[in-house]
């Protein structure tokens, strides 16, 4: 049984637009926390400016990825989330993270999974020539950009597209499905079916945003 309204922990690297889109769409969620890895993260500075209860935790005063990892998982908990977000949050977590948070933890990855897992997506996109591109959130499992899907929208490739170009029109999309995969969460609409999420209470083809 879901705690209402969902306690949610957004966890950022970088700008936070991803992180302004949930809190613009007023979605039935509380954000406890947001908390950001590089203290300068714009993405905080912004929680901060919107009232959001704002924790930097920099990873580079840490011996190790286990040791950051333990002390943020530690940090999460106390503000009790029934879900973790991953906002353009740009470290690889360590197995025991994404045990401890598995099921309840969602990540936005700017690609159609599972091509282009991994960094760079937007030049590699163009590099291989493919015409349709796109985004996806997924649920975080132990192999890296590879967990249950939530949802995608796919863009078309352009001819002339630059990576910023084509970043752009992707980024458009995540800040579409993010938003919307989050309230699917906080509806409980999601339904697990092994390696797969189905949507309750709607079609199937729902959970694939076009454009
Ligand atoms: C977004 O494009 C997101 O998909 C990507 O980082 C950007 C963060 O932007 N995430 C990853 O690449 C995760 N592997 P934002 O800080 O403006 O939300």
């Amino acid at each position: 049984m879901l705690t209402r309204p969902l306690r949610v922990v957004v966890l950022l690297s970088g700008r936070g637009s991803n992180l302004r889109a949930i809190v613009e769409a007023a979605l039935p969620i509380e954000i406890v926390a947001v908390i950001g890895n590089r203290p300068q993260a714009p993405g905080l500075a912004y929680a901060r400016e919107s009232g959001l209860p704002t924790f930097a935790l920099d990873h580079t005063a840490y011996a190790d990825r286990v040791a950051f990892d333990a002390r943020l998982a530690d940090e999460i908990e106390r503000h009790r989330p029934g879900l973790v977000v991953l906002a353009g949050y740009m470290r690889i977590l360590s197995p025991a993270f994404i045990e401890r948070f598995e099921g309840r933890l969602l990540n936005i990855h700017p690609s159609l999974l599972p091509a282009f897992p991994g960094l760079k997506t937007h030049e590699r996109a163009l590099a291989e020539g493919v015409k349709i591109h796109g985004c996806t959130v997924h649920f975080v499992t132990a192999t890296l950009d590879h967990g249950p899907i939530v949802a995608q929208a796919a863009v078309p490739v352009r001819a002339d597209d630059t990576p910023a170009v084509l970043a752009d029109r992707v980024l458009a999309q995540e800040h579409r499905i993010y938003p919307q995969a989050i309230r699917w969460f906080a509806e409980d609409r999601l339904v697990h079916d092994g390696g797969k999420v189905n949507l309750a209470g709607g079609s199937g083809s729902q959970s694939v945003l076009t454009v």
